[in-house]
């Protein structure tokens, strides 16, 4: 009994440890419910998603896990020859032998370290690969996603969906299948080694395989939830920034600086306690591994030492010095592994959490794409019918209520009414930035939705009521699709008055807009729309409040381009002021979303509306 005392030290520590963080756990356990959860898809599901992604790849995953059997195999065979060099020099030995089992050793070593490298570099490149593909994915779904789709998702989210979802993703490939397969085979490996070596010493280290067990799931646990937490903080940092940072001016211009840095630093702080939660978790679970990992270890030295000392046996089994040293070695190869596989275990919950949101976003099916059997569209004459429309952005909040009207090839066509009337919307409808709800749009005839989105949107040229220019040089916003010459660029420009902005700039057409455009003006933004719109020669041309930001000299100049523009294509135009309405075909005038009157500017009793008697004069 007393020969054990030892054994039942440890055993009595490790229990008392094991009953607090029971108790812990279960505590945590009840809180976990409400602060959890969520999740839609299972982590199955989510496997077979991901693993088809990985397929394609199949080849390499089998060349890394072929090079990973020899570095698993230097892991399993070392120790046993370490402890045969270990038992060698104890003897009178001879050199000869001593110099095979040190070649042998070095040997392996040096093709387990080039296996090693070389299934790094192949699962990282691998890895790579697989997240190209997720991103690019990710990227072109939500290319396709419709305007009302686009607008309701925080461009935030499809940031931290493309970019560090994806990344976290990336690691399921690169680290966790792999380490997990390694690990549990290192496991597995070393573990019949020790039986192998010794049964009995073995069997002693087995002694403390449910405390680790124990631990490593009640870690789990805790650190699931730290983790969550930190993740939580930090999306909710990367909103905050994203949105004060567009802001920053108006936060300077109010005087809010103050207000915004208190928010700030409270969720600065928030963040800081939750990543130090993480590290706390972390730093109790790391010393308890290495307070069992150090209790094995003594032990064998004690029950090793005691075994050898009477008569090189323990319960009967022989022991020698080398074994000792072997089992030294092996204990240590026997926790790494369930050290990696524990902390291991939260990457994997963070690459499904991540995962699910991408293949959430994924399976968001574009609200207007083409119809089956939607036909390319090659010609356009020009003829718009709308046929009753109705359209709502919120379910029953009607925008449009049964618009009708017609508009023939080459005409152009004003509308006007209140802010809030439903101008931009009809114009969208038209190039199905949204698709109707009730009635239909029909273009030469034919219903818009016969045709497919991308062949409809190509004749249309649009110049949109909140112009957006990209980051990049004059040219590239003007072209947008196909590569033009510099001469049409600028002959466009010279028809909208944007010439003589161009060559004000240092750098002409190269001249590099920066992010939001603002180095240029309202006025010269729109004028760089303007010749965006022109430049392909489009059939049908619309305008949404095109001058609104133009003075009225440059606007007098642009009068003159649109009257020539006017006979190439159908026009369809938003303006208060413009004085193209004048001149018009046709003017439809919307109240609430339905047309009250429409005829030439003469026939119009526009006077009646309210509020509308001054805008065309
Ligand atoms: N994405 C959207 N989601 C919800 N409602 C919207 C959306 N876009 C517009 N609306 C609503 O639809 C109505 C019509 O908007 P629309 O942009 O067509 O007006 P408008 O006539 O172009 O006005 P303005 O003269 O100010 O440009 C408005 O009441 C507006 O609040
Ligand atoms: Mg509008």
């Amino acid at each position: 009994m007393y020969n054990y005392f030892p054994l039942l030290a440890v055993g009595a520590t490790l229990g008392v440890f094991s009953a607090a963080i029971i108790t812990a756990y279960m505590l945590v356990k009840r809180k976990s419910k409400v602060v959890l959860g969520g999740r839609t898809m299972t982590d199955g599901e989510l496997l077979k998603r991901l693993l088809n992604y990985a397929k394609p790849h199949a080849k390499s995953f089998v060349v890394v896990l072929v090079l990973m059997l020899f570095s698993i195999a230097y892991e399993v065979v070392s120790p046993a020859l370490i402890g045969n060099i270990e038992e060698l020099i104890k003897a009178d030995f001879a050199i000869d032998d001593l110099i095979k089992y040190v070649a042998l050793y070095v040997s392996i070593l040096i093709v387990s370290l080039v296996c090693t490298f070389l299934h790094a570099i192949i699962l990282q490149k691998t890895g790579q690969k697989i997240i190209s593909k997720i991103r690019e994915d990710a990227f072109t779904h939500i290319e396709e996603l419709s305007h009302g789709q686009l607008s309701e998702i925080p461009v935030g989210k499809l940031v931290t969906r493309v970019s560090n979802d994806a990344e976290s993703v990336s690691r399921m490939f690169t680290s966790v299948i792999v380490n997990l397969v390694k690990n549990v085979l290192v496991l597995l490996g070393v573990t019949a080694a020790m039986f192998a070596l010794n049964y009995t010493l073995a069997l002693i280290v087995m002694c403390f395989a449910p405390f680790i067990v124990l631990f490593t799931v009640v870690f789990r646990k805790f650190s699931r939830l730290a983790f969550r937490k930190e993740k939580e903080c930090t999306a909710d940092i990367n909103a905050f920034l994203s949105e004060n940072l567009s802001g920053m001016k108006i936060t300077q211009n109010f005087n809010r600086t103050d207000l915004k840095y208190s928010q700030f630093a409270k969720k600065s702080k928030k963040f800081s306690k939750a990543a130090m939660n993480t590290i706390f978790v972390f730093g109790v679970f790391r010393p308890v591994v290495y307070f069992i990992y150090i209790s094995s270890i003594l032990l064998l030295f004690y029950f090793g030492g005691k075994g050898y000392l009477d008569g090189g046996k323990i319960l009967g089994v022989e022991i020698t010095g080398g074994i000792i040293v072997s089992f030294y070695m092996y204990i240590t190869k026997f926790f790494d592994p369930i050290q990696n596989l524990a902390e291991q275990f939260n990457v994997m919950q963070s690459a499904f959490a991540s995962a699910e949101k991408i293949f959430t976003l994924l399976d968001v099916s574009p609200s207007v794409k083409d119809d089956d059997g939607a036909i390319e569209l090659e010609t356009v004459k020009g003829d718009i019918e709308f046929k009753d429309v109705w359209f709502y952005y919120v379910e029953d909040v009607w925008v449009l209520k049964g618009v009708s009207f017609k508009i023939r090839a080459n005409e152009t066509v004003a509308f006007i009414g209140p802010t809030g009337s439903g101008k931009t919307t009809i114009l969208s409808l038209l190039c199905r930035n949204y698709d109707v709800i009730k009635g239909e749009i029909l273009i030469d005839g034919v219903n818009i939705r016969r045709y497919t989105v991308k062949s409809l949107r190509r004749h249309f040229g649009q110049m949109m009521q909140d112009v957006f220019l990209f980051a990049g040089t004059i040219r590239e916003n003007i072209t947008m699709r196909d590569d033009v010459t510099d001469e049409e660029i600028m002959k466009a420009c010279k028809f909208v008055n944007a010439d003589r902005l161009i060559n004000k700039l240092p750098h002409g057409l190269d001249e590099e807009l920066n992010q939001r455009s603002n180095n240029l003006s309202a006025g010269e933004r729109q004028l760089i729309s303007f010749a965006r719109m022109i430049i392909h020669k489009p059939e049908i041309m619309i305008l949404d409040e095109a001058t609104a930001n133009i003075d009225t000299e440059t606007e007098a100049l642009i009068q003159n381009s649109l009257e020539k523009l006017m006979k190439s294509g159908t026009m369809l135009v938003v303006a208060h002021r413009l004085s193209t309405v004048k001149n018009a075909d046709n003017i439809i005038v919307l109240y609430h979303g339905k047309i009250t009157e429409q005829g030439k500017f003469s026939e119009l009793k526009l006077n009646e509306i309210e509020g509308y008697s001054e805008v065309l004069d």
